[in-house]
């Protein structure tokens, strides 16, 4: 047996709160690990405030953590995309196993960075790229690895979910939300990564990979963001018993696998529809366990150097085979990319939903009969229709305009798509139509 030193490479958020965690758990820790470990080297452009670095070697350049024979594991905790690759490809090809939080590098690199791994002996560990403390990865490929993975469901972006809470519970209008995000430091200063839902559909790819086997490619997943969704939606959705989320789903059928992230009506039912806040929770419905939902912090300095350093724990007890001159790699789940018989992604059009409906319509006799007609014709079967007080400013041209909220039973999207068409081209219909889609999650 030898002792594992861990090198950290950049020392912001992530990172700050993994020293801190591993220094305040030591004692615990020790009974924890498969041989014994330590943080022997920070590489650091800068010190942390809150963080006691004064027992470790601390390097300017990251790279000399990458080059340091003493280092066996290393914590890529820099984020983005470049420089953090080529210090992964390194660290690898110096025969260190990584660890690393950042879910755009492993959705956008991920699949050569595995080969990398796999081709040198040693491994990539990623648990806090999805849903940061949240141990959702080790439950799909450790917990639930007997199961036939029918459904991932989850909220898994929790600047999307504060603000969706936000319009809900404070009826405050998209930009408000955002900007109580912003201030609150739960939203970049460019929010596009979380709100238009990249992050959320980088996650999913993740998942979905270490589920199904398919490629680590988040170009595949269809993608909706939250900016258009109005508090005027969300308070119709909540008068019918639905709160809108933001969802990443991913689904499995003889069909095919449907791959999608967008907002969502959930029956209040639902546990996962009373996930409010910054919280992430992911729903996984598996052959054998059933439904199932984990929940709980997806950010945060310690939330997630919790999860950084499960892998690290679990890293010692792997490690030790290598050591032993065992070089089988350990990697669990599904080899993304490379599943025995991978599904085809279905495309949006292809899905089969409930969904709902906002309609301007002109408050005159006989409209609502025109749109129900045209759904009628469609063989969409309407579930419930309210017509709401008239409004009146931007959207009422002559005369006044009366929203009509419906809700239609299951249909096929390309379906759905067609009759919102004919009802847009309405004389009676005086905008674009809203249409969400409707999921009651198990
Ligand atoms: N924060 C969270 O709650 C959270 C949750 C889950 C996953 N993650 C992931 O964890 C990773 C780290 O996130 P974070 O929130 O800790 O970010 P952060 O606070 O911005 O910290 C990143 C650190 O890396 C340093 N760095 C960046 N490029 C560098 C380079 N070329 N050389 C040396 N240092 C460099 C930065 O130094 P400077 O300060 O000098 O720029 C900064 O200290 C990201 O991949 C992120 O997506 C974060």
């Amino acid at each position: 047996m030898r002792k594992i030193n861990i090198g950290i490479c950049g020392l912001g958020t992530v990172a700050g709160g993994v020293v801190n965690v591993w220094q305040r758990n030591h004692k615990i820790l020790a009974g924890r690990l498969g041989q014994a470990a330590e943080i022997s080297h920070i590489g650091a452009r800068r010190d942390h405030p809150e963080c006691d670095t004064d027992a470790y070697r601390v390097s300017r350049d990251i790279f000399e953590v990458a080059r340091d024979p003493n280092v066996h594991i290393l914590l890529e905790l820099i984020g983005g995309i470049e420089p953090a690759r080529s210090l992964v490809l390194e660290a690898i090809d110096n025969g260190k196993h990584v660890v690393t939080a950042n879910k755009a590098l492993i959705a956008e690199h991920g699949e050569a960075l595995l080969a990398a791994a796999q081709a040198r002996g040693v491994e990539l560990r990623f648990e806090a790229a999805v849903a940061g403390g949240i141990p959702v990865i080790k439950a799909l490929t450790e917990g639930f690895s007997g199961n036939a993975i029918e459904s991932i469901v989850g909220i898994i972006n929790g600047t999307g979910n504060f603000i969706l809470t936000e319009m809900r519970e404070k009826n405050r209008s998209f930009a408000e939300a955002l900007a109580d995000a912003q201030r609150l430091g739960y939203a970049e200063a460019d929010p596009t990564f979380d709100v238009e839902g990249i992050d959320a559909a980088q996650k999913l790819t993740i998942l979905a990979a270490l589920a199904y086997g398919t490629s680590l490619d988040a170009s595949h997943c269809y993608t909706e963001g939250i900016s258009n969704v109005s508090a005027e939606d969300i308070q119709h959705a909540g008068e019918m018993g639905y709160s809108i989320k933001h969802l990443g789903i991913a689904r499995a059928s003889s069909r095919g696998l449907e791959m999608r992230v967008h907002p969502a009506l959930i029956p209040d039912d639902r546990l996962i529809a009373n996930v409010h806040g910054v919280l992430n929770a992911v729903a996984i419905h598996g052959d054998a366990v059933g439904p199932t939902l984990l929940c709980g912090a997806g950010a945060g300095a310690e939330p997630t150097a919790s999860a950084v350093i499960a892998d690290v724990i679990d890293l010692t007890h792997s490690i030790n085979c290598t050591i032993e001159g065992d070089k089988k790699s350990t990697q669990r789940g599904e080899r993304p990319g490379h599943a025995a018989a991978m599904r085809r992604i279905m495309s949006i059009e292809e899905i089969d939903c409930a969904y709902y409906l906002r309609v301007a319509a002109a408050d005159e006799p006989g409209a609502l009969s025109k749109i129900t007609q045209v759904l009628s014709e469609a063989n969409i079967s309407v579930e419930s229709l309210h017509q709401k007080d008239p409004l009146k400013g931007a959207h009422a041209h002559s005369g006044e305009t009366v929203p009509v909220v419906l809700t239609t039973e299951v249909t096929r999207e390309s379906n759905l798509r067609s009759a919102v068409e004919k009802i847009e081209s309405l004389a009676v219909v005086r905008d674009a139509v809203v249409v969400l889609r409707i999921e009651s999650v198990s």
